[in-house]
């Protein structure tokens, strides 16, 4: 994997959309995710496509399944040159192991608790604290052979001593008073530990992409 730490959300409706955006980054300062609408819409042209570009991929569809089904998705990603994707750490051990099974040289990235979840979603769910349901989930992640988590920005400073890949959305330079609650700045994100951060809207929606490049990188 190379030395690039910003991957950019290609959060976007359709292949033209896509494209007309693409044509401004360049595949040697950032990685670029293609997410579950973007995949429905448009599936593995998006892919064949970036690919053809330069561009390293993350495919972040965040598999969870029984381990036979998340093997053969997982085998079927790996076909295409996808650096990373996601699949849930709360599939279990074994799902993950299949995961990782089929992997070849994509690296897998485990979720831990969405950003959406809070303390009483804990509860109702798991009759467990926050901390204490995501520290469980991280254990998981380290007896596997997981290569990665993608957590939020207040999670990452519970994992200071993970040697794991940690891959953090939420990220704000400035306030856009969107959905984005848990946010931190991409210096913060980096000073803290962060391998990758990923940004979608501050850049997406720029006035000036190329100086939102720089500035997130
Ligand atoms: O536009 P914005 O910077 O909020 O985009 C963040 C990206 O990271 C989106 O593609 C979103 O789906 C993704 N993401 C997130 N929080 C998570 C996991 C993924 O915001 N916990």
């Amino acid at each position: 994997m190379s030395s690039k730490r910003l991957i950019v959300a290609l959060d976007f409706r359709n292949f033209d959309e896509m494209s007309k955006f693409v044509v401004r980054l360049d595949p040697n300062t950032c990685i670029v995710k293609v997410g579950l609408q973007l995949f429905i819409a448009e599936g593995a042209k998006v892919l064949e496509f970036l690919s053809s570009q330069g561009f390293e991929i993350f495919l972040d569809l965040k598999l969870h399944d029984i381990p036979n089904t998340v093997h053969k998705a997982v085998q079927e990603i790996a076909k295409y040159n996808v650096s990373m994707t996601t699949i849930h750490l709360q599939g279990g051990t074994e799902m993950i192991a299949a995961a990782n099974e089929a992997k070849l040289k994509t690296k897998i990235l485990g979720v831990s608790l969405l950003t959406s979840l809070d303390e009483s979603d804990t509860q109702m769910l798991y009759s467990n604290a926050f901390d204490k349901q995501f520290n469980n989930l991280i254990a998981v992640a380290n007896n596997t052979e997981v290569d990665g988590i993608v957590c939020s920005s207040k999670e990452l400073v519970m994992l200071s001593d993970s040697p794991l890949l940690k891959v953090i959305p939420g990220i704000r330079n400035q306030n856009l008073l969107d959905d984005q609650k848990r946010v931190m700045t991409s210096k913060e994100a980096y000073e803290n530990g962060a391998n990758y951060i990923v940004v979608g809207r501050p850049i997406t929606q720029s006035e000036n992409i190329e100086q939102a490049i720089i500035e997130y990188s």
